[in-house]
């Protein structure tokens, strides 16, 4: 299985919930009732985000899971570009990892397609995977290997060309220099997950897939992290696609999010204009009211 995927920012859409087939016994994952304090004129149509079909680095279309019981993600649809930071929120639960799995190719889709970089996933794996690469606080690196030897090692899984000169690159890069011949499994938190972007970047992924990569971070840590990330978007021209329950740093980085609840998406936009579209104050506000209270409508298109 490549450790590798790309994540980026993008535009949504949702089948909506007549098109949701559900085997017996299967849990339902949204409820839709009038009436609900949050609602919005955006959520049946959303935009996608301005620009060429090229500059689109993921396009998932219907992307679905389910598993005996549960459905994990309800045929979801939208895009990243070249550039953009697009956060993937919602609660525990909500379908977040199984999206960014169905992408990295460790799971396999239910329904629907994804295409990294233009590539159809499906039917040129490797191909489409090469676009990609991902970080993810629950995928750590081999502790007892140096961070040079993981960096090298992972250079080698990538078929990285001049790999001495990228790993050396990126050392500088990451401020990994006085640590390369450090053990990953004695580094912290931070260091560790700096290491990870850089294990991340060694292909020059066009969508970089970032699950909670600030998550056990302390505050000038994850400030760090934020920035480089947003760094990563903006010089390296790749897309973004990056999960945290951190509604602060979501509004400091995210271009855009998409809101994930029971495996759909309910809302999309600017995080800085979200909250108040939907007369709230802040928002982790209305990422409460969203992962709390059933909603009046749901999304059908975007990106
Ligand atoms: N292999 C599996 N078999 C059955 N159900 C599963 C499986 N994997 C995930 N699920 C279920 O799918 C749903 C979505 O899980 P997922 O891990 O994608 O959520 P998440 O949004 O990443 O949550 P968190 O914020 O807690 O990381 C959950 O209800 C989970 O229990
Ligand atoms: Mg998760």
């Amino acid at each position: 299985m490549p450790l590798c995927s790309r994540y980026a920012a993008a535009a949504f859409t949702h089948a909506g919930a007549s098109r949701t087939e559900l085997r017996p016994g299967t849990r339902r994952r949204q409820t839709l009732q009038p009436g609900s304090t949050v609602q919005s004129p955006h959520l049946n149509s959303v935009a996608p985000a301005a620009g060429p079909t090229a500059d689109r680095v993921l396009r998932v279309t219907n992307l679905g899971k389910h598993y005996p019981g549960v459905l994990a993600v309800d045929r979801i649809s939208f895009a990243v570009r070249r550039r953009e930071v697009v956060g993937l929120l919602g609660p525990n639960g909500a379908g977040k990892t199984t999206t960014i799995n169905m992408i990295l190719g460790v799971l396999s889709p239910s329904t629907g397609s994804i295409r990294i970089a233009g590539i159809d996933l499906a039917r040129q794996r490797a191909r489409a995977l090469a676009q990609a690469n991902f970080s993810a606080v629950y995928a750590t690196l081999p502790g007892n290997l140096t961070v040079a030897q993981n960096l090298r090692f992972f250079g080698l899984v990538y078929n990285v060309p001049r790999l001495r000169a990228r790993v050396a690159t990126l050392l500088e890069e990451f401020d990994l220099q006085a640590l390369q011949h450090t053990k990953c499994g004695v580094l912290s938190s931070g260091e560790q997950t700096r290491v990870a972007l850089a294990k991340a970047m060694l292909n020059h992924p066009s969508l970089l897939l970032l699950d909670e990569p600030t998550a056990s971070l302390d505050p000038a840590a994850a400030r760090t992290i934020r920035a480089r990330i947003r760094a990563l978007a903006a010089n390296n021209s790749c897309g973004i696609l990056w999960t945290s329950h951190n509604m602060y740093e979501v509004e400091e980085v995210c271009d855009r999010v998409l809101f994930l609840s029971r495996g759909r998406i309910l809302l999309a936009g600017d995080p800085r204009q979200l909250p108040r579209l939907h007369g709230v104050a802040t928002l982790e506000e209305l990422f409460i009211r969203l992962a709390r209270e059933p909603l009046s409508v749901h999304a059908e298109h975007a990106g």
